[in-house]
C-alpha cells in the first residue's frame, strides 16, 4: 500500500500534513520518496539541533541501544545521571527530573510548584497565573495553562486553578496576583503564538514579584531552549533566574525527552512516589542528548546568535515581510495583508524548502548546524516564491 494511503486509512488525523513523504536526512536536507531533496528550515519543529542524522548523535543512540536501551526509574544508569549533571553544572539548576515531550515536563513543573506551596503555604496556593497567547502543550493540564481560547473547545472541564493575563501589561499581571497565586509560568518568546518575545522590563518585573513573595516562576523553554536562541536557555538573555525551566525538543534530537530543571528552593519537594513516568531518562534518549549538550559549547552557540542575525537580516530585505521576530535560530517573519503564511510554506515546498507558520507569521526553526550558505539558498527560495505572490 502506497504510504500516503495507508498514513489516511490508519492515522488518526489530529494534523493536516503536506504532500510530501520524507523518506530520510543528512544534516540539513531531507529527501522525499521520489529522491527529490528539500532545505529543511523546520528542525521537526525544533527538534533536530544537529540535523538530520548526525554521526556522533546516531552513533552513540546505535551503542546504547545494543547495550542498554531501557531499564526503568527503579536502576541506576549513567546516561542520565551525565545530562542532568551537564544541564546543572551549565545552568546552576540543582536538580533535573526528566520526561517524555515538552507537555510532560510542563506537567511536571505545574506539579512541582503545587506541592512546594502546599508543602509551605498550604493548599489554598494553588494558583498558576500564565499569559495570553501562550502556548504550554496539548494534555488537559497544560491546555488549562495555554492562554488561547481556540485550544479550548470540546475538552471542558479543565483542571482548575490557573488565570490567563494580557502580555506585557503589568498592571494586570498585579492584579491577579492574589494569596492564592503559587507560580506564574510564562514562555519568553511564544512560539506557537506567533514568534512573539516578552519585553525584558515586563520580564524582570515578573521575576521580582515572584522573588519578592515567594513565588515560583516557571519558564517554560520547551521551544526556545537548547541552544535555540544563541543561549543554552534564552532566560540568560533576560538577566532572571527562574526557579523552574522546562525542555524538551532540541535536547531530544530526534528522540523524545523532556526535563524539568529546579532550583535549591524546589531541589527536596518531591519524594519517591510523588511523581513518575516509565520512560523518564530513558538511556537512548539521554545518550543522545548527552552528545548534543556537548556540542552545544560556547562557540557553537555564538555561531547559532551570529548565523540568527544574518536570517534576520537576509528576511527583512524580502518581498511582503513587514518586520522580523524572535531571537538566534527562532526567528517569526509578519507579512503584510498581500499574502498567507500558509500559501508561502506551499509554495516553498513545491521549490524544496520546508519552513513552518506560526498563526499568521512565517516560522523558521532551521537545525542548529545550519550554515550561512544554507540560509542564503532557503532566501533565494523564499525571494522567488514571495516575489511571485500579492
Ligand atoms: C513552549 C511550548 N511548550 C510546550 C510544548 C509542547 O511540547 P510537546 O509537543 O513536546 O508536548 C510546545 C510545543 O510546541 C511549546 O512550543
Amino acid at each position: 500500500m502506497d504510504i500516503k494511503e495507508q498514513d489516511q486509512m490508519y492515522i488518526a488525523h489530529t494534523y493536516h500534513r503536506f504532500d510530501a513523504v520524507l523518506t530520510k536526512g543528512s544534516h540539513c536536507i531531507a529527501m522525499d520518496a521520489d529522491g527529490k531533496s528539500y532545505l529543511d528550515m523546520t528542525a521537526g519543529i525544533g527538534v533536530n539541533a544537529l540535523g538530520y542524522a548526525d554521526k556522533e548523535w546516531a552513533k552513540a543512540v546505535s551503542e546504547q541501544a545494543n547495550t542498554l536501551p531501557h531499564v526503568s526509574n527503579l536502576y541506576y544508569s549513567q546516561p542520565d545521571g551525565d545530562v542532568a549533571k551537564m544541564l546543572c553544572e551549565r545552568t546552576g539548576f540543582k536538580k533535573v527530573m526528566f520526561a517524555n515531550s515538552g507537555a510532560e515536563a510542563n506537567e511536571g513543573a505545574i506539579k512541582l510548584a503545587r506541592k512546594y506551596s502546599y508543602d509551605h503555604y498550604g493548599k489554598e496556593r494553588y494558583e498558576i497565573i500564565t499569559l495570553v497567547n501562550s502556548f504550554h502543550g496539548r494534555t488537559i493540564t497544560t491546555l488549562a495553562a495555554t492562554g488561547q481560547a481556540a485550544f479550548h473547545q470540546y475538552f471542558d472541564p479543565f483542571t482548575p486553578g490557573f488565570l490567563h493575563v494580557p502580555v506585557n501589561d503589568e498592571a494586570a499581571l498585579k492584579q491577579a496576583l492574589s494569596k492564592h497565586t503559587c507560580a506564574i509560568m510564562i514562555e519568553l518568546i511564544q512560539g506557537e503564538g506567533g514568534v512573539l518575545p516578552l519585553a525584558k522590563a515586563y520580564v524582570q518585573t515578573i521575576a521580582k514579584l515572584c522573588k519578592q513573595q515567594d513565588i515560583l516562576l516557571i519558564v517554560d523553554e520547551v521551544q526556545t531552549g537548547v541552544g535555540r536562541c544563541g543561549t543554552l536557555y534564552a532566560y540568560e538573555q533576560y538577566d532572571i533566574q527562574p526557579d523552574i525551566v522546562t525542555t524538551a525538543k532540541g535536547l531530544g534530537n530526534g528522540l523524545p525527552i523532556g526535563g524539568v530543571l529546579m532550583n535549591e528552593k524546589l531541589q527536596d519537594t518531591f519524594h519517591p512516589g510523588d511523581h513518575g513516568t516509565t520512560f523518564g531518562g530513558n538511556p537512548i534518549a539521554c545518550a543522545g542528548a548527552r552528545v548534543v549538550l556537548q556540542r552545544l559549547d560556547a562557540d557553537f552557540l555564538q555561531e547559532v546568535m551570529d548565523k540568527g542575525e544574518y536570517l534576520k537580516q537576509q528576511l527583512v530585505s524580502l518581498p511582503h515581510i513587514k518586520a522580523v521576530n524572535g531571537l538566534g535560530l527562532m526567528r517569526g517573519a509578519v507579512l503584510d495583508e498581500h499574502v498567507q503564511a500558509v500559501d508561502v510554506v506551499k509554495a516553498c515546498l513545491q521549490k524544496g524548502l520546508l519552513i513552518l507558520t506560526a498563526k499568521d507569521k512565517l516560522r523558521m526553526l532551521p537545525p542548529l548546524v545550519i550554515t550561512k550558505g544554507e540560509i542564503d539558498q532557503a532566501m533565494t527560495i523564499l525571494r522567488e516564491v514571495l516575489s511571485t505572490m500579492g
